[in-house]
Formats: structure tokens, C-alpha cells, sequence
């Protein structure tokens, strides 16, 4: 009990040997699948598989129910290692620990990462279904004092004080719209501003009018610690959410935001997901 400490920099390489030795794909490409992407997984070609109980100094999911493991494999040919099932603040992980998994994508030779959520719209523009590209996000622990970066600086991994303006990559974000553009997707595509709060309630109305104020377009409970751990750390970075519910901003309703609706959405997008991610990871192969 007590605080717990950020694993040292041969800790993290214990754990990216121990998948290197299980594989001979050498992935540049990372994937975190949220909620509807979990199939993507599934998809690689020749595909090595790794329960996360099974990899050296990972995080134990708690979970029921929740596929929590590291697939390897080939999507179009390209090699991508892929987190099917990821780790919530919500779980009782310290944020380092959450985004952890992203150091060993680091250590393994990953270059670039695309991370995904299920996210509530605040944005009174967007309809449930809608994919938000991210532009940029609000680090509500951080503001708090929390991070994944707290305590002692690894050089190695990356600098003190990384810098977090165009966490989001331009490039990819413009290669993104070209192809949803491409797939007649661009009327449910949206772009903007995500925040993460460490839930595992969803939020006040009163809570939800502030952040609309501060100018945030979806609300959810994951993404930026991998994210600030992936930039730290020199990654290129791609991320969307998932709109699976309109966060209710009115006091007078019998609405409330559910999991189940989260999961029934994700369900039926979950083809258009998978297929702009694979094309996006096909395209981010060549440049
Ligand atoms: N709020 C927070 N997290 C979420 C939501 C929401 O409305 N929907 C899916 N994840």
C-alpha cells in the first residue's frame, strides 16, 4: 500500500524483450483499441497473441469479461502490435501504469501509435455514431497534479519537461480525413477537443456545462495518459473517438448516459472503425 513507483527503465525492457523473443514481427506501428476496435486485433494476419498476464511486469486487468492481451501480427502486410483491452485510471492503476504499455511499444521499436476511445459528445453539433479525430486534449489530472510522467525523469525515455502542443499529428490527421473522405464517412466525422476525467461515474449536467465552456467536444475516461507517455517519449500520434452517447445537459430528463449504449453503438460502427484504421496503418507504413 502506498504510492506506487514508476517502473524503471530495465523493467519496461524486460517486458518488450520477453515480446520480442515471442515474435518475429518488428512492429513500428502501435494500436490501442477501445471500445469497437477490439476487432482489429482479431483481423492480423499470422498473428502472435500474448494474454497480459502472461508478459513479464504488466498490469493485471480486473476486468471481468475484458479481453486484456497484446496481439502481433500483420494487417495488409504491415507488422502492428495491437492492446486489445487497455488500463483505466477507474481500475485503481496509477496513471504511469495505464500508459505503460506504450513504453514497451517504445522499447519494441514502435514509431507511431494510434489510440482509441469510446466518448461521450458534448459538442451540441455531434450525433452518436460521429468519429472525432482529436486535435488536441485537456489533461485534467494534470491539472489536478497527476501524471504519468510524475517522479524521476528517464532520459532515455524522454525529457523533463516534454512539450504538448501538436501532441496530435497534423499529418496524420489530414491523411485521416483523406480517407474518410474516400470512404463517404466524411458526414459523421468530426474533429476536436477531448478530455479525460477519471470517472468511473459519468458526469453532472453542472459538470458538463463547465467543460463545454473550456471548449471541450467529447467526454471520456482514458487516452491521455498513453498519450502524454507516447509524446514524451518522441511517437507520432493519431487518436479518434467514438461517439456512443450525447452527454445530457438538461436537468429535467429520465435519460442517463449507460454502458450498455456505449457498447451497442461501438457495435454498430465497428466495421467503419476497423476499416479507416487499416487504411490509415497502411498509409502511415509508407511515410
Ligand atoms: N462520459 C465519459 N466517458 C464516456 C462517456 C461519457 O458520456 N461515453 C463513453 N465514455
Amino acid at each position: 500500500i502506498g504510492e506506487e513507483i514508476p517502473y524503471p527503465y530495465e523493467v519496461i525492457q524486460e517486458s518488450a524483450e520477453y515480446l520480442l523473443s515471442g515474435t518475429r514481427h518488428r512492429p513500428k506501428i502501435g494500436v490501442i483499441c477501445g471500445s469497437g476496435l477490439g476487432g482489429l486485433a482479431d483481423q492480423l494476419d499470422e498473428r502472435d497473441v500474448f494474454p497480459y498476464e502472461s508478459i513479464p511486469n504488466f498490469p493485471v486487468s480486473t476486468v471481468v469479461g475484458h479481453a486484456g492481451r497484446m496481439v502481433i501480427g500483420l494487417l495488409s502486410g504491415v507488422p502492428v502490435m495491437c492492446m486489445q483491452g487497455r488500463f483505466h485510471a477507474y481500475e485503481g492503476y496509477p496513471l504511469w501504469k495505464c500508459a505503460m504499455p506504450v513504453r514497451v511499444m517504445k522499447l519494441m521499436g514502435v514509431e507511431q501509435i494510434i489510440v482509441t476511445n469510446a466518448a461521450g459528445g458534448l459538442n451540441p453539433g455531434f450525433k452518436v455514431g460521429d468519429i472525432m479525430i482529436i486535435k488536441d486534449h485537456i489533461n485534467m489530472q494534470g491539472f489536478a497534479g497527476d501524471s504519468p510522467l510524475r517522479g524521476r525523469n528517464d532520459e532515455r525515455f524522454g525529457p523533463r519537461f516534454p512539450a504538448m502542443n501538436n501532441a496530435y499529428d497534423k499529418n496524420l490527421r489530414d491523411m485521416a480525413k483523406k480517407i474518410v473522405a474516400d470512404m463517404n464517412l466524411s458526414d459523421v466525422v468530426q474533429e476536436g477537443v477531448y478530455v479525460m476525467l477519471g470517472g468511473p461515474t459519468y458526469e453532472t449536467v453542472a459538470e458538463l456545462k463547465l467543460l463545454r465552456v473550456v471548449g471541450v467536444d467529447a467526454v471520456g475516461m482514458s487516452t491521455v495518459p498513453e498519450v502524454v507517455v507516447a509524446r514524451h517519449c518522441g511517437m507520432k500520434v493519431f487518436a479518434f473517438s467514438l461517439i456512443t452517447n450525447q452527454c445530457i445537459m438538461q436537468y429535467d430528463t429520465d435519460a442517463t448516459a449507460n454502458h450498455e449504449e456505449v457498447i451497442e453503438v461501438a457495435d454498430k460502427r465497428k466495421k467503419d472503425l476497423q476499416e479507416l484504421a487499416c487504411r490509415l496503418i497502411v498509409k502511415m507504413a509508407v511515410v
